[in-house]
């Protein structure tokens, strides 16, 4: 009785919304460190700029742009799991990097000055108004594998892993 109510707590605190993150925003699968340092050099990144990844999973990028470049770096993450191997990731790394258990869809990006993603082609649609909307003149927007649509990309870099690195500037 014990370990049935037990099962049933984990699946509903922590798979349930695991599975719901994936189906509205993106499946984990992790952008490669070669390409972040890649898109955080050509966009450039300096230090103190204020660092948003849309859906962190394990933190390994928000780790490489706090360590490596120096940003304050926040990473939002909706899946419960994920944050607290975010967190956990984070403690082992010392580092700085904040991450957030938020819905990045819900999250006010107006302090944002580089923005991650690594998300589906229909995230990009949901997000391209609401960067529209909320991002700062200059803030740079860095999208791995999927474009934005109705946005000019400033940059486009082909990488030896699969996806492109798209780069685009709020006017
Ligand atoms: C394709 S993975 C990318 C992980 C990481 N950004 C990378 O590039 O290695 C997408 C991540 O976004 C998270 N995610 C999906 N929808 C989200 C939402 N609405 N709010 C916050 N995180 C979300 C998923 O849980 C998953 O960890």
């Amino acid at each position: 009785m014990i370990g049935s109510t037990f099962i049933v707590v984990i699946v509903a605190v922590l798979v349930l919304p695991t599975l719901y993150a994936f189906h509205i925003g993106a499946p984990i699968l992790c952008t490669p460190k070669s390409s972040i340092k890649r898109a955080l050099e050509a966009c450039g990144a300096v230090k103190g700029q204020k660092f948003y990844e849309l859906g962190c999973g394990t933190g390994r990028n928000i780790i490489v742009a706090s360590n490596e470049f120096g940003l304050n770096t926040i990473g939002l993450e909706l899946s419960p799991i994920l944050f607290l191997i975010s967190k956990i990731n984070l403690f082992l790394r010392n580092t700085t990097a904040d991450v957030r258990m938020k819905n990045l869809y819900k999250t006010d990006l107006v302090a944002a000055e580089i923005v991650f993603c690594f998300l589906t082609p229909k995230a990009m649609a949901k997000l391209a108004p609401k960067f529209a909307r909320e991002l700062k003149s200059g803030t740079k927007i860095i999208s791995y594998c999927f474009s934005l649509p109705g946005w000019q990309p400033k940059k486009i870099i082909n990488t030896n892993n699969p996806g492109k690195i798209f780069i685009y500037e709020k006017a």
